[in-house]
């Protein structure tokens, strides 16, 4: 949707420019944001230093919190360092008083911490429901509307993902982000998703420290840069944002019925690389346990990173590491040919930040206009020839392939 310009010279700022990127921008007076994410990941803190630096420039925040008792969000301001002035509390479980709240402060920006903690006491459905969560948005919503207010609503995922309550939710809100990361690092991602007044898929890094959140640059510390057997550096794409990830697998042997377990990878899309990739090579990966992660549990959904799980699941299989300094893109497809994918400018870039030398691209797509001098491109038509790394093992599963029994 196109925004008329005296509606973009409106947005705000958040204080955080790689946030105003994701939203495109700055927020937009009147918008709804549904800002996404586990428990515990960081979302209240990351809202608490937003309202500061907003209420910082002029722009009075309301935050209204089921999640909380003031003296709690008091006191993580107290521990950011956030004088809390200018931000003003409201207890976030009861509809009407948010909504009143709302309409005494009149602030720039009302944060729901969360949206399913609050009720509307009207309706004789449970808090946390799908019907109560989606009524309380819709009210939220319109309201801010009417009043020019940005509304942000929090809202937790279930360990799959989803969003807890119904998925409607986000059609009820402008803009959806998603804030992720592995909770035992530090690195915290956040990710714009449907986007009616920006770009889809933006992304910006953040470190969380015990004076909260800071932006970082991640790409040195996601792509370890080591080589060794079982991990394999993707070169993904997030909105035009591109960087390294290193993918891992690990394969191991069993009598039983053998389990396929992922974290950070799209399950459906590890099956079928792996299916490929045991048929390409004969690794017999069919009657082991397979094991598929991102580093740092980060999402890496994307079909652009296929090549570099199979090469992480061939190098597990084979206990031989890919060519050092190498990364993946490509798409593989049911045959096993490697499909181009997009962005291919952008993951160029991308894989030399991350100091790789030597990057496997499908065959016949896109190739950046200016080939750079320290990276080479190693173009391939078929999955079989971005795993020539583990030839040295053809011997055996030579032996292998002559064995039908899957
Ligand atoms: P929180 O914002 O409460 O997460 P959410 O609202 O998504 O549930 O933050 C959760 C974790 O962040 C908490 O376990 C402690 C950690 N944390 C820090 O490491 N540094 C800090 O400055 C703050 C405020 C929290
Ligand atoms: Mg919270």
């Amino acid at each position: 949707m196109s925004l008329a310009s005296d509606e973009l010279d409106r947005r705000i700022s958040t204080g955080f420019p790689s946030v105003d990127r994701v939203l495109g921008g700055g927020l937009v007076p009147g918008g709804a944001v549904l800002l996404a994410g586990a428990p515990g990941i960081g979302k209240s803190t990351l809202l608490l230093q937003l309202a500061s630096r907003l209420t910082e420039t002029g722009h009075p925040c309301l935050l209204a919190s089921g999640e909380e008792a003031r003296a709690q969000v008091a006191s993580r301001a107290g521990r950011l360092g956030i004088d809390g002035q200018g931000i003003s509390f409201a207890p976030g479980r009861d509809l009407t008083e948010v909504v009143d709240a709302v309409l005494a402060e009149r602030p720039a920006v009302a944060v729901i911490d969360s949206i399913h903690t609050i009720r509307d006491s009207a309706s004789h459905s449970l808090p946390g429901g799908v019907s109560q969560v989606r009524m309380c948005a819709d009210a939220l919503v319109a309201q801010a509307k009417e009043h020019g207010i940005v509304v942000v609503l929090i809202g937790h995922v279930t360990k799959e993902g989803d969003l807890a309550g119904p998925r409607t939710l986000e059609h009820a809100v402008d803009t959806v982000l998603t804030f992720e990361g592995d909770h035992r690092s530090g690195l915290r991602v956040l990710a714009g998703g449907k986007n009616r007044f920006g770009p889809e898929g933006e992304i910006a890094w953040f470190e969380m420290t015990p004076k909260g959140l800071i932006e970082t640059d991640a790409t040195p510390r996601l792509a370890g840069g080591e080589s060794e057997p079982g991990c394999a550096t993707a070169v993904t794409l997030a909105g035009r944002r591109a960087f390294a990830l290193d993918v891992q697998a690990l394969v191991v042997a069993t009598d039983g019925p053998p389990r396929r377990q992922v974290a950070g990878l799209d399950p459906h899309r590890f099956h079928i690389v792996a299916a490929v990739t045991d048929r390409v090579l004969s690794l017999r990966l069919n009657r082991s346990e397979l094991f598929g992660a991102s580093s740092g549990g980060l999402r890496l959904e994307e079909p652009g990173a296929d090549l570099a799980v199979a090469a992480a699941l061939a190098s597990a299989s084979t206990g031989c590491p890919p060519p050092f300094g190498s990364g993946f893109v490509g798409e593989v497809s049911l045959t096993g040919s490697v499909r181009p994918v997009g962005g291919m400018d952008h993951r160029v870039s991308a894989a030399r930040a991350a100091g790789l030398s030597a990057l496997f691209v499908p065959a016949g797509g896109p190739m950046p206009d200016d080939r750079p001098p320290d990276l080479r491109l190693v173009q391939v038509a078929h999955v079989r020839d971005a795993l020539s790394f583990v030839a040295a093992k053809g011997a055996t599963n030579q032996d292998m392939a002559s064995d039908q029994r899957f």
